[in-house]
Formats: structure tokens, C-alpha cells, sequence
């Protein structure tokens, strides 16, 4: 499989071949990790990280994926990028000191401009509107429960219009699973995203539903999903999704009204699901709730295999990065 000089903006640009050749090489490097052997593949290679947001995981993620392979990695969050110069000669001056770029901010459109300027590989480390590595991450620990991916269900439950909803809802129709938005309707993904998906899973054999219906939407579940209600960028919008989402909270009886006993829990992280952090506590002082999308009893239950999703994040850009810049 050939992927040299891809950008990596959305999945929807990555054919059901290609994604699952980036699961499975990921799935390699994990055991070439694990084996102890020192990687060369990247050897030479420098790659800059941009980052508009805050991370933990996306970039810790590329820079230890980057340092096994021999790369060198720069981490930049305060560029002229925006403020003294355009995304287009931003773009072309890191293009021509790096090999590769990485970009986590707000709008889809600086990721894609920098794919468009830039001349070398561009992936997204999440935008307000997709968060394609994750779901990758998210796929390949799906694979490693169940085998493969193809008609296994997942089930999102909370704000199926954010940038997880949506890049969920793209790998699943691409890989032949069936796709659950369980959420109020005003958090249905956008109908033109949905309607493109539903295509696609014609020729793919997934499904897309999306229901208020808990009960419903949850029976059968074989991966059970969920993500914060409020996403970077929107923490003015907490009261009003704390009222429509409430309901919607992963909690032990959601978990058993999936009736399967082997169902997994994932979640993108970072999670509030109990009281340690201080924006916990302080919506614990505004709105009286100690934990919002899942209770701690679920997200430490034996169903809860977030952190080797999380673990799983650096296999995947590891893979993303190799495959693009210089293939196996
Ligand atoms: N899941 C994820 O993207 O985590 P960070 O925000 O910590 O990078
Ligand atoms: N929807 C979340 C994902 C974080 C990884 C956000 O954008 O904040």
C-alpha cells in the first residue's frame, strides 16, 4: 500500500483498504515496540507540531512516535501563524524546513490550507470538526477486542455533532460497522455529513442510525462510546449541554441495557468522570454534578479499555507519519 505525500485531514479521503492497512501497520509497530527493537524508518526526518488547542495524548502521541523512528520533532504554540502572517506563508516556510506537519486547532479550513501550501504531508491532530488519528487509535483497539470490524456495532452516545461524532460516524461507514448517535436531535450530526455516510455504507455493508431512544439505540452494543459534552472552544455553551445531555450519561444501567456482557467502554479522553480535577470541582460548585458523560464506576469497570485506546493513540500516528512520509 502506497501512502507517501497523503495529507490526513478527514478519513473521508482514505479508502476502506487504506484505513485498514493503517490499523493493521499500527498493529505491527505496536509489537516492533513492544519486541524492544529501536526503529530507523523516520531516520532524517523532522516534523513540526502546531498546536491552537490543548493535548495530552495527540502530542505526546507524535512525539514519541516521531523519537522511536529517528525523527526530530519541533512543538510549536506560539507562531506568527494567524496573527503576523497568512496560513498560506506560514504553511509554505515550515514546507520547506520539515518534512512533515501536524496541526491541532479550530477551523478545518487552517488544516486544509496548510495541506493545500505546505508541499509535504499535513495531518490533523483535531479540528472543531473531525478528529481522524483518534479514530484510528479507536478502530485499531476495536480490531484488538474483537478480531475485525466489519458489523460490529458502536454506539455514541452525548454530542453526536462534534468532531468525535462526526469522525466516528466517517470510520465506521468506512469499515462496514453500524454507527449509533444515541443524542437529543439538536445533536444529530449535520444532515449533509450523515446523508454522504449513508451512501458510503451502501457499497460497505455499515449502517447509521440516529435516535433520542436510549433503550433502543443501545441494545446490542458492542463497543459503547462516548466523548466530553462540551469540546474545546465551546466551555461558554456547559449549562445548556448539561440540560440537554443529562439523560445521556454512560452510566452502569446503560451499560447493562446493552445486554451484552462483553461490551466495551471507550472514550477519547480527557473525561470527567469523577472529582479530582478543578474544572470538576467547578462544575460541581455551578451545577451540582460530580460526573457528566460517565460515572467512574463505569469508566473503571472491567468494560473500560480507555487507556489502551489511549496507548493506542501513538501506534496510530506512528503509523499515519511512517506510511506518508516514507511507507513500511
Ligand atoms: N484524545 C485526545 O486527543 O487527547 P488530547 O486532547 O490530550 O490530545
Ligand atoms: N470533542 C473533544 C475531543 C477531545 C479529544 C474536544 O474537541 O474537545
Amino acid at each position: 500500500m502506497d501512502l507517501k505525500g497523503r495529507h490526513l485531514l478527514t478519513l473521508k479521503d482514505y479508502s476502506p483498504e487504506e484505513i485498514q492497512y493503517l490499523i493493521d501497520f499500527a498493529g505491527r509497530l505496536k509489537k516492533k515496540k513492544q519486541s524492544g527493537e529501536i526503529g530507523q524508518l523516520l531516520k532524517g526526518k523532522n516534523i513540526v507540531l502546531l498546536f491552537e488547542k490543548t493535548s495530552t495524548r495527540t502530542r505526546c502521541a507524535f512525539e514519541v512516535a516521531a523519537f522511536d523512528e529517528g525523527a526530530n520533532v519541533t512543538f510549536l504554540t506560539n507562531s506568527q501563524m494567524g496573527k503576523k502572517e497568512s496560513i498560506e506563508d506560514t504553511a509554505i516556510v515550515l514546507g520547506r524546513f520539515y518534512d512533515g506537519i501536524e496541526f491541532r486547532g479550530f477551523k478545518q479550513e487552517t488544516v486544509n490550507l496548510l495541506a493545500q501550501h505546505s508541499g509535504v504531508p499535513v495531518w490533523s491532530g483535531l479540528t472543531d470538526l473531525y478528529h481522524p488519528t483518534q479514530v484510528l487509535a479507536d478502530l485499531l483497539t476495536v480490531q484488538e477486542n474483537f478480531g475485525e470490524l466489519k458489523g460490529r456495532k458502536l454506539v455514541y452516545v452525548g454530542d453526536a455533532r462534534n468532531n468525535m461524532g462526526n469522525s466516528l460516524m466517517i470510520g465506521c461507514s468506512k469499515m462496514g460497522m453500524h454507527f449509533v448517535a444515541v443524542a437529543p436531535k439538536s445533536l444529530f450530526p449535520e444532515d449533509q455529513l450523515v446523508d454522504e455516510m449513508k451512501e458510503l455504507c451502501q457499497k460497505t455493508g455499515g449502517s447509521i442510525t440516529l435516535t433520542e431512544d436510549i433503550k433502543a439505540g443501545v441494545a446490542g452494543a458492542d463497543v459503547l462510546y462516548t466523548d466530553v459534552w462540551v469540546s474545546m472552544g465551546e466551555e461558554a455553551q456547559m449549562a445548556e449541554r448539561i440540560k440537554l445531555l443529562s439523560d445521556y450519561q454512560v452510566n452502569m444501567e446503560m451499560v447493562k441495557a446493552t445486554n451484552n456482557p462483553d461490551v466495551i467502554f471507550l472514550h477519547c479522553l480527557p473525561s470527567f468522570h469523577d472529582l479530582e480535577t478543578q474544572v470538576a470541582q467547578d462544575v460541581k460548585a455551578r451545577f451540582g454534578l460530580s460526573e457528566m458523560e460517565v460515572t467512574d464506576e463505569v469508566f473503571r469497570s472491567r468494560h473500560s479499555v480507555v487507556f489502551d485506546e489511549a496507548e493506542n493513540r501513538m501506534h496510530t500516528i506512528k503509523a499515519v507519519m511512517c506510511a506518508t512520509l516514507v511507507g513500511e
